[in-house]
């Protein structure tokens, strides 16, 4: 998890050092602006330490280290305790020796910890007298801050009046959320500003922004409860005494936001064991938070094991931040590529200079969409943030603009579609070529023969190159009605490969309507999205005559995705028609037609990628759960299901999508994420963060082999279906 540290040569370059850092730091906290990425940061930092420790009587007054004190006094607020920061480790090896030194300190090993996030912003102390805010302190240099008062009412989290009329100070982060981000960056622009690099920045600058013509929403996480000059003495007395854990509910209860109410909430852990396992858990957790988090800070928990291990002028004892690796990096924005997708979208791509992200080399990037480019003033040759966490595709955050030259040139957005000429729609933000499916016709049938779709074993890529270079298929309808003599006919399709294929066509034919859906492609229509749709409509008749109305029915589908999917259904009318003529089933076995429909609440909010979406608990749905059960029944109804894990045994060979499939059919719901409303986990080998969430929230898990046996009777339709025998 280490990055390399770079070793400092002599004096002159250690002073260099520090003067670079210095630099980078004053920005990152008064500008709201970075010219170094905090990994690139966090390593010189290092390389000065690590110089200083071999010559410490020459450490300069301004390092970053802090060993000296007397840094310049920024802001003229003093604080009443000092807002110190934190010492970091980087791995379970250091952060075992933190504990060790901790249990020197304290003669024994301390008592509980705490564990929590690390919230990627910047610390401020807010005031309050007699329950309400009065005054909002940023760090400063630690003893003394500036005053931001005049964010008040802008920062989520923090209420202008707590639930109890008590006199207090609350610490905590400001941050950005990702959707609050894009939105101050949005404004920000279309006021004519230079956009923010990343959510941090863009906290740091509006926390201090004075006299701005717009104000920006931002988000507060507390971390800290303590009494101020003026507090009641008990309540003072009671604070000193409280263990943090408690500290943190008696903040939610005095109604400030903590991290109580996200995906990663602060927890206590017994043992070094336990808080590596939740440090585990949190990075795994990472890439799907909506805010940013540089890293796990673990806490002693009790308040007298805190004051026994007492604390440095930069840094308490009783606290390490053990540091994740950066997901950010500011590189080179080189070029923009369109490339046509399967259904015709012209999508963006950054082509980046390379650069190294978490150990992995980043050259592409995520642009969205063309109304992004312009929306982020983005242009070429920017040093741009990228941002990559976990498997999640790397994604192009925000232009350094301070990093300009003036030498960078506008994006220019195709005329025409790049890959086949034609004209191009415009009329949604995706861009689309005027051919749609037909234009990369190769992508769709790819798509549309993989194993999640129809499954078609023997029409890989190149076969179908070759079916659609050869004119033998213009559209997905063209291969079910393909001869024997045709396929003979191609290079290199021997009989044996020719009647393998002809039996995995005719196989295909017999899917079910959830993937026959899924094969066509419906834009921001997945795998979960298709079995939604197939149960409640049944066959495709009722679904083809379903209005935008009827269509919001179905589970996860909202205002603004109905009628875009009544859309796609028109257009690719003609291509069903010779599908259903050519012989492909068009109904979804044991579902049940809808009865009329009862109007239904907006949910649009889910995301297009429904695969990565919780099924959830939604509306009542006419039938559609299970072969056999009808309308509730099956072993897992009611039961919302997660599967984690290699699976074995009977569940082997079986995809998550097909996983999920049997979950349905026996009932239940297929979600991707445990929360307290999973019901049970399907926990296989080298399952990790799932299964120990599932362990903390007290979910029921269960082995593969268990969960066959729930759900043996449907599982033995799965696998004939797999075998091509699906009647
Ligand atoms: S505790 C004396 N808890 O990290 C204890 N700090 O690198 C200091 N931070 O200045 C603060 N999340 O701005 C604490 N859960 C958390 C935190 C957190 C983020 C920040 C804070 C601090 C910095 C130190």
């Amino acid at each position: 998890m280490t990055t390399p540290v770079a070793v400092i040569a002599d004096a002159v370059a250690y002073a260099q050092a520090v003067e670079d850092a210095v630099r980078a730091s004053a920005a990152y906290y008064e500008a709201g602006t970075s010219t170094l990425d905090d990994d690139s940061y966090d390593r010189l930092v290092r390389a000065i330490a690590g110089w200083e420790a071999e010559h410490p009587d020459q450490v300069l007054a301004g390092s970053p280290t802090g060993k000296v004190a007397g840094g310049a006094v920024e802001g003229d607020v003093p604080h009443t305790v000092a807002m110190l920061s934190l010492d970091n480790v980087f791995s379970p090896e250091e952060f075992t020796a933190w504990t060790a030194s901790l249990a020197r300190r304290l003669g024994r090993d301390p008592e509980r910890y705490s564990v929590e996030p690390k919230l990627d912003g910047l610390a401020i102390a807010a005031r309050y007298t007699r329950g309400r805010l009065t005054r909002l302190v940023t760090r400063g240099d630690g003893t003394a801050g500036e005053d931001v008062s005049h964010a008040i009412g802008t920062i989520e989290g923090l209420p202008a009046e707590l639930t109890q009329p008590v006199t207090l100070e609350v610490r905590g982060e400001v941050l950005m959320t990702t959707g609050q981000f894009e939105h101050a960056n949005e404004v920000r622009t279309a006021h004519g500003g230079t956009p923010f690099a990343n959510p941090r920045n863009a906290a740091a600058g509006t926390l201090r922004a004075k006299e701005r013509a717009y104000t920006v929403p931002m988000t507060f996480f507390g971390y800290g409860l303590l009494p101020l000059a003026d507090t009641e003495p008990a309540l003072a007395d009671t604070l000193r005494a409280c263990a943090h854990s408690d500290l943190m509910g008696r903040a939610a209860a005095y109604g400030v936001n903590t991290t109580a109410a996200t995906a990663v909430p602060g927890v206590t852990a017994d043992t070094v064991e336990a808080v590596l396992e939740r440090v585990s858990e949190i990075a795994a957790l990472r890439p799907s938070l909506p805010f940013g988090i540089d890293g796990i800070v673990v806490k002693a928990d009790l308040a007298a094991d805190q004051r026994l291990a007492g604390s440095g002028s930069r840094a308490p004892r009783w606290a390490i931040a053990f540091k994740l690796p950066a997901v950010e990096k500011i590189t080179r924005l080189l070029a923009v590529e369109w490339n046509v997708g399967r259904t015709g979208v012209i999508a963006p791509r950054a082509v980046l200079e390379p650069v190294e992200i978490d150990g992995s080399t980043i050259t592409y990037a995520t642009l969205h969409n063309p109304a992004d480019i312009t929306r982020r003033d983005l242009r070429l040759g920017d040093r741009v943030m990228v941002h990559r966490a976990g498997d999640v595709i790397p994604r192009v955050e925000a232009p350094v603009a301070h990093l300009r030259t003036g030498e960078e040139q506008p994006i220019v957005f195709p005329e025409a579609c790049p890959r086949c000429g034609s004209g191009i729609d415009t009329r949604e933000q995706r861009w689309r070529c005027e051919s749609g499916r037909n234009c990369h016709l190769v992508a769709a049938l790819s798509y549309a023969a993989g194993r999640d779709q129809l499954d078609i074993e023997g029409l890989g890529h190149t076969r179908v190159v070759q079916l659609v270079e050869t004119a033998l298929v213009a559209d997905l309808a063209d291969l079910f009605t393909l001869t024997r003599e045709q396929l003979l006919g191609l290079e290199r399709m021997g009989e044996t490969s020719t009647d393998k294929l002809l039996a995995a066509l005719a196989a295909a034919k017999a899917q079910p309507l959830s993937r026959v859906l899924c094969a066509l492609g419906l834009r921001g229509t997945g795998r979960s999205m298709s079995r939604r749709i197939a149960r409640h409509f049944a066959d495709m008749d009722h679904l083809r005559a379903a209005d935008a109305e009827a269509i919001r029915q179905v589970d996860g589908i909202g205002a603004e995705k109905a009628p875009s999917i009544v859309a796609e259904l028109a257009e690719l009318a003609p291509l069903i028609d010779k599908l259903a003529a050519a012989g492909v089933n068009m109904t979804e076995p044991g579902a049940v037609p809808p009865v009329p429909a009862v109007p239904a609440a907006d949910d649009d909010a889910r995301s297009a990628d429904d695969e990565t979406e919780a099924t959830g608990a939604g509306k009542a749905t006419t039938g559609g759960e299970g072969a056999t059960g009808g309308a509730g029944g099956g072993p897992l109804a009611g039961m919302t299901v997660v599967v984690t894990g290699a699976m074995t045994g009977a569940l082997e060979k079986l995809s998550r999508n097909e996983m999920n499939e049997l979950i349905e059919r026996a009932g239940g719901r297929a979600s991707s994420s445990v929360s307290k409303r999973t019901t049970l986990v399907v926990a296989g080998e080298g399952a990790g963060a799932k299964r120990a969430k599932a362990e903390s929230l007290g979910v029921r898990l269960a082995a593969p082999d268990e969960f066959a046996a729930l759900v043996a009777e449907f599982l033995d339709r799965a696998a004939s279906a797999s075998a091509g025998q699906r009647v």
